[in-house]
């Protein structure tokens, strides 16, 4: 028996995609299933920073739109690639087995790598840090290129726990320049939650490098999900400071010539970003290879004619 039925049910019950249904139902007892399921659903790791842009709340507008996870990826045969990782959200949410995750933000990538290797001295790091102003600012001014591996993660997710937001924001220079939270009492080092993240990332490469090293490894029946920085929608809500390296108009017809190359593949490929004419002009010249804009508004989906003015939309481009 394929489990199908307990699989939809797995998934109908906690409100997760049919790839990590299907992964939860292959580590069950049958006659226990859903209880065991349960289990290891409420275990499961999550994003171990805040990042703007995160697609967590969105990832449900993808499923009801039923272009996530897409139906013919087998995670047990082909790997999972995300470029641009961030905080990791569809990684954290697929969970696949094998998957290439990388970013141009070095501090981001080192912070993943320490915690998929040494995620013990991490934790015992981090229960060291202080909560306050004075701190804060002291931890913020070290230059991290003058610190060890486990300090620029010590550093980075005591920053991103404790600034403002949870904002990742540098200067031109590359300078972190995020200002004090004022919580009332942040979690520092959530080190339950490490510890699943740091197991999740067994079996993954995590590299700080350009998106486009994409094109060197990915293979027919791959997915690719690219979560870019979003092109702005005016001119004045520009937010492209992950890195001290813009991602201007140029960045993005070279991100949609990669799509289209991985498409031309046989990858399966699926991109977020702004509801800008720019990006809607761009995507619309590779529909003729049957490639779709799907539009997507937090908190319910609507399809490509709906344009819902006033509201705010995002694209959600695939080519399956
Ligand atoms: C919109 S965010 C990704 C958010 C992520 N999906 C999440 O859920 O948290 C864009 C990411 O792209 C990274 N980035 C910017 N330019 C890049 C490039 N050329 N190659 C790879 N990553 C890049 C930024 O550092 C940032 O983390």
């Amino acid at each position: 028996m394929s489990g199908k039925q307990e699989i939809k049910i797995i998934q109908e019950t906690f409100d997760i995609n049919a790839i990590y249904a299907r992964r939860v139902f292959a580590s069950v007892n049958i006659s226990n299933f859903l209880e065991e399921a349960r289990q290891i659903i409420t275990s499961k790791p999550k994003p171990f920073v805040k990042w703007v842009g995160g697609k967590r709340q969105l990832l449900k507008q993808f499923r009801l739109l039923d272009l996530y996870p897409p139906d013919e990826f087998d995670p047990e045969k082909a790997r999972y690639f995300e470029p641009f990782v961030g905080g990791g959200a569809v990684f954290f949410d697929l969970l696949p087995r094998k998957a290439y995750l990388s970013d141009l933000n070095f501090e981001l990538v080192t912070t993943y790598n320490v915690i998929k290797n040494d995620v013990e001295k991490l934790i015992t790091s981090l229960k060291k840090q202080k909560y306050n102003k004075e701190y804060y600012l002291k931890i913020r001014s070290k230059n991290p290129e003058r610190l060890s591996d486990l300090q620029i993660a010590t550093r980075f997710i005591f920053l991103n726990r404790a600034g403002f937001n949870g904002m990742y924001r540098v200067n031109s220079k590359g300078g972190f320049n995020v200002p004090f939270g004022k919580y009332e009492n942040p979690l520092i080092c959530d080190e339950k939650n490490l510890r699943k993240v740091s197991k999740a990332l067994q079996n993954v490469e995590i590299k700080h490098q350009d998106y486009k090293f994409v094109l060197k490894k990915a293979k027919k029946r791959d997915f690719i999900y690219f979560d870019p920085p979003y092109h702005p929608v005016s001119k004045t809500a520009a937010f492209t400071s992950y890195t001290s390296q813009g991602f201007g108009e140029k960045e993005q017809i070279e991100l949609r010539d990669t799509f289209l190359k991985l498409h031309k593949r046989g990858c399966f490929v699926m991109l977020s970003n702004s509801d800008a004419p720019f990006i809607n002009k761009i995507y619309s010249e590779i529909k003729k290879y049957g490639v779709r804009i799907n539009k997507v508004e937090a908190g319910r989906a609507i399809n490509s004619k709906a344009s819902g003015r006033g509201k705010i939309t995002e694209i959600l481009v695939t080519n399956y």
